[in-house]
């Protein structure tokens, strides 16, 4: 028998710390017109001092956990995809799984920086259909703010802090769940996107740095081929998706690959404005939104795509 792997539940947290537009004209040489205009961000959430990773990603796996109505130990086991770990080493899923009272079990991280939701929602999806595991909690959480340069203003006005989070379970109805995913990595494209320094070479996570004008063409480009790789695999046409949920790094991104599919802004779910680009948190916060609020109901057809450093980029086609 096929099985396949649905959302049980979403979850997500922002910390409380809101930066606005008109903040940042304090700290560099920018404006609110300039961020609205080429960006669509008004404001970002910044994680407090000393509230690491883990703790935004520990909230978001609460709330998923009480929307599931599951226990802890009935989660086999917990995949974050993140690119601010709290540390080197141990991992963030293994703080998760302890915070979370969780019985022993697989944890570990995945790093495909804005990619990796998508990433580890594939990994988690081919764990459950492989038998390895019933249910996993898959989490993205980053606190890109200690990745920044604050006197950067060409990055430091793009990102914000968050996580959310996705319990996926194993069904026996196929025709629900995660139908396919995409993965993708063009290696020889890290220079545009990467930072200033890691633990093997400066011994310093370092700063973003980003080209900005080759990272928006590729993700236009790129978007609008896997987008077209899902329709033709699936056998679809762009109508019968109910919402796309695209990574949220800039609203003009996210219109052109609404574009080429023919949706109207009404079927795209967009947080961008309030969240900036919280990298691998960004599509599950976006997804939590749209279903707590209403708008994404069970049954409808959800398209999920990213692109980020690596350069990385995937998509998953949903029966939410
Ligand atoms: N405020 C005011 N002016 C600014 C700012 C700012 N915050 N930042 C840059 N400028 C200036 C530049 O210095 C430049 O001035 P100049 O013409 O005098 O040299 C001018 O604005 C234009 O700069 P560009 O970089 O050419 O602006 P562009 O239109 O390309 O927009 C942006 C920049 C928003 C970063 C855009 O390129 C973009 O969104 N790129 C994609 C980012 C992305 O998708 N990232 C996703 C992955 S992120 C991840 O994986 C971690």
């Amino acid at each position: 028998m096929s099985v396949s792997s649905v959302i049980r539940a979403t979850g997500s947290y922002l910390p409380d710390k809101v930066l606005t537009n008109a903040d940042l004209e304090k700290i560099v040489d920018t404006s609110d017109d300039w961020i609205v205009q080429r960006t669509g961000i008004h404001e970002r959430h910044i994680a407090a001092e000393g509230q690491p990773t883990s703790g935004l990603a520990i909230h978001a796996a609460q709330n998923a956990l009480t929307a599931s109505g599951l226990k802890p130990e009935e989660i086999d086991g917990v995949i974050v995809a993140t690119t601010t770990p709290d540390e080197s080493f141990p991992s963030v899923a293994v703080k998760v799984q302890a915070a979370l009272g969780m019985k022993p079990g697989p944890a570990f991280d995945v790093q495909a920086v804005c990619s990796g939701f998508i990433y580890a929602l594939s990994v988690a999806d081919a764990m459950i259909k492989s038998g390895a595991m019933n249910r996993i909690m898959v989490i993205g959480a980053e606190k890109m703010s200690s990745l920044l340069d604050w006197n950067d203003r060409t990055t430091c006005v793009l990102f914000g802090d968050g996580a959310g989070a996705v319990i996926l379970e194993k069904s026996e109805n196929a025709e629900n769940g995660i139908l396919s995913t995409h993965l993708y990595a063009d290696g020889k494209l890290n220079d545009l996107l990467h930072t200033s320094g890691g633990v093997s070479t400066t011994g310093t996570a370092g700063h973003i740095v980003m080209h900005g004008k080759e990272v928006f063409k590729n993700a236009v480009n790129l978007m609008a081929d896997i987008v077209e790789e899902v329709l033709t695999k699936n056998k679809i046409t762009p109508d019968k998706i109910d919402w796309l949920v695209p990574h949220q790094a800039n609203l003009r991104i996210i219109t052109g690959t609404a574009e080429k599919l023919d949706m109207d802004m009404g079927r795209v779910v967009v947080t961008v404005d309030k969240h900036g680009n919280t990298s691998a948190a960004s599509i599950p916060l976006a997804l939590d939104t749209a279903v707590r609020d209403g708008r994404i109901q069970r049954g409808q057809l959800l398209l999920l795509e990213a692109l980020g450093g690596g350069l990385t980029w995937g998509a998953a086609l949903i029966r939410f």
